[in-house]
């Protein structure tokens, strides 16, 4: 089987770093997730790209998107090293959507869908491993013991940009710029949309189903 090109689109707490997980390990490809590799580089020096702030980390902890340029060059050098992947966090405008045409075709475009209320629900209630980044939800899917990480022992961390503000400015740009990318593609006959307000597992067993049905 060839490797798929899987684009993951959704709003934030819609599920797409849980989902990708899954989806890189069960189709062994590379997860793509230009949130994480800003978090690994919040604090780069980007003041030489005619930006309004000095380093990724001022936009991010606003919930504010990161300047085009910064989230180009990531992508590109990581899906030029990716044999098949699940791209997570991009594009995020139409602008991203047309360069990401420039680098390569997708085989399956999923677009999880979920209500504002439950986003707002998931994000606040978010804790990440500081360690190896596994995610838990202090309700939906607690750790066994609270701040602690069932996988590595590692401290579970509220991010910076899960706080209720910083959420609703992040939801507020999802509708403003990313809307549009998901509109952009919903004519396509490789994309589907997912019921992302069911549980993890109901949303995986429909992701799969999806996947391999377009690429059979
Ligand atoms: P990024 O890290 O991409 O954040 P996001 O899009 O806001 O997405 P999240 O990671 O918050 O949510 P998710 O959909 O992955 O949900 P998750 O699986 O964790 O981006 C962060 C920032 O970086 C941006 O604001 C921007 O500043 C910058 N940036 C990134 N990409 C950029 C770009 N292309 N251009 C410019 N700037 C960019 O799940 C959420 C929670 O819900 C978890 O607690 C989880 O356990 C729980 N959960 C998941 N599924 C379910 C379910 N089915 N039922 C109940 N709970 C569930």
């Amino acid at each position: 089987m060839v490797a798929p090109r899987i684009l993951i689109l959704g709003p934030p707490g819609a599920g797409k770093g849980t989902q990708s997980s899954n989806l890189a390990q069960e189709y062994g490809v590379e997860h793509v997730t230009t949130g994480d590799a800003l978090r690994a580089n919040k604090q780069m020096d980007i003041s030489d790209m005619d930006a309004e702030y000095d380093t990724p980390a001022a936009y991010m902890d606003a919930g504010d998107l990161v300047p085009d340029k910064v989230v180009n060059a990531i992508v590109e050098k990581a899906l030029s090293q990716a044999n098949g992947f699940v791209l997570d966090g991009y594009p995020r405008n139409l602008e991203q959507a047309a360069e990401l045409e420039g680098m390569t075709d997708l085989d399956v475009v999923l677009s999880l869908d979920v209500s504002r209320e439950e986003l707002i629900d998931r994000l606040t209630g978010r804790r990440v491993c500081d360690d190896c980044s596994a995610n838990y939800h202090v309700e939906f899917s607690p750790p066994e013991e609270a701040g602690v990480c069932d996988e590595c022992g590692g401290d579970l961390i509220q991010r910076d940009d899960d706080n209720e503000g910083s959420v609703r400015n992040r939801l507020d740009v999802f509708d403003e710029n990313t809307q549009p990318v998901i509109d952009h593609y919903r004519n396509d006959d490789d994309f589907v949309v997912i019921d992302g307000e069911q549980t993890p597992g109901e949303v995986w067993a429909d992701i799969r189903a999806a996947v391999d049905a377009q690429i059979e």
